[in-house]
């Protein structure tokens, strides 16, 4: 069990720990559908999630009177700006419970890459801090209370693989329409991309028309995402931003070794589909070797209990 009771030497004072792997996700297709009154964006979106993930730990602290957080990163705020601490304050709000909590964060998950790290931290913060508890609240609450703090932590309390609407936040479990040991290369350029930046500078008019319904029946019938598949509505916007992340994707597809190459999220990974081989430039050349480069696997959840990467954990 990944649950430990410590029972202090005096024997009344009991301290839960949790050891949780905190996953990410990507985005199989990404269709923005309209712009809405509060300046959100309605989406129609296949998410997975995947297997490249941070480690986290969680412990209740009984007489405290606020959260702790350490992240390995020290470059990420540990204060109430971090989706961690405001999963912690959501939790307290809707479960009436008055328990403080230790986090440790050991971060892998880059940030500004698409990949919503740490949207998968306030999930798994959401889970861990329940389970503590004793589940108090259902997997449906933690759901749709997430909703509230950030568009795409929901996706993280669906089976893994979801056709996301709304914000993101209206979440529909789909079978996993790819096998799960489908290959892939994550490659982030070491410039990141914001979220609300990408969303502002979208030019509605040069969306693409696919019908997202259409996407998602190809991608399963296909079992794999073919560049004609691979829509992502934000790369237009990222590219416009950052022009080296288009001339990356090209090379990515012109390297011949992929089954498609697509952006993830608002960026700015890009998403290399079918092998996870590094192509001979990315090594070769001297302005890729500051790029961030993973494989990585698509993921479900594990029945009644949380995520974990085949293997490795
Ligand atoms: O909800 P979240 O905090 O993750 O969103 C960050 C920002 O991204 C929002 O403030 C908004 O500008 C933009 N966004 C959007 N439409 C979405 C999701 C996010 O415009 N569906």
């Amino acid at each position: 069990s990944r649950l430990r009771t410590n029972v202090a030497a005096h024997g009344f004072s009991t301290t839960n720990s949790v050891k949780l792997f905190s996953p990410s996700k990507i985005n199989l297709f990404l269709r923005v559908v309209r712009r809405r009154e509060d300046g959100y964006h309605d989406l129609a979106s296949l998410f997975h999630v995947i297997d490249l993930g941070d480690e986290m730990e969680f412990s209740t602290s009984p007489h405290a009177t606020s959260d702790t957080l350490t992240c390995s990163d020290p470059s990420i705020p540990s204060d109430g700006s971090n989706l961690v601490i405001k999963a912690l304050n959501l939790y307290r709000r809707k479960t009436l419970q008055s328990m403080y909590f230790n986090v440790r964060l050991n971060k892998r998950v880059p940030h500004g890459a698409g990949l919503g790290g740490g949207s998968g931290n306030a999930a798994t913060t959401l889970f861990a801090a329940n389970m503590l508890l004793g589940s108090p609240a259902s997997n449906e609450e933690l759901l749709e209370w997430s909703g509230e703090i950030g568009s795409d932590i929901s996706v993280f309390f669906s089976n893994g693989a979801a056709y996301c609407t709304g914000r993101g936040e209206v979440v529909e479990d789909v079978a996993p329409p790819v096998p799960l040991d489908m290959p892939m290369l994550l490659v982030k350029p070491p410039v990141g991309l914001s979220t609300p930046r990408i969303f502002k500078s979208l030019d509605l008019g040069r969306r693409s028309t696919a019908d997202p319904r259409v996407l998602l029946a190809d991608i399963a019938a296909a079992r794999g995402v073919d560049q004609g598949s691979a829509v992502n509505d934000l790369e237009q916007p990222a590219f416009d931003n950052l022009p080296e992340l288009a001339a990356l994707k090209q090379r990515l597809q012109a390297a011949g070794c992929f089954r498609s190459v697509f952006m993830t999220g608002s960026g700015s990974t890009i998403v290399c589909f079918g092998a996870d081989t590094v192509p001979d430039f990315l090594r070769r050349e001297e302005q890729y070797k500051d790029l961030f480069i993973s494989p990585a696997r698509l993921i479900t959840r594990q029945p009644g209990g949380w995520y974990a990467p085949s293997g490795l954990w």
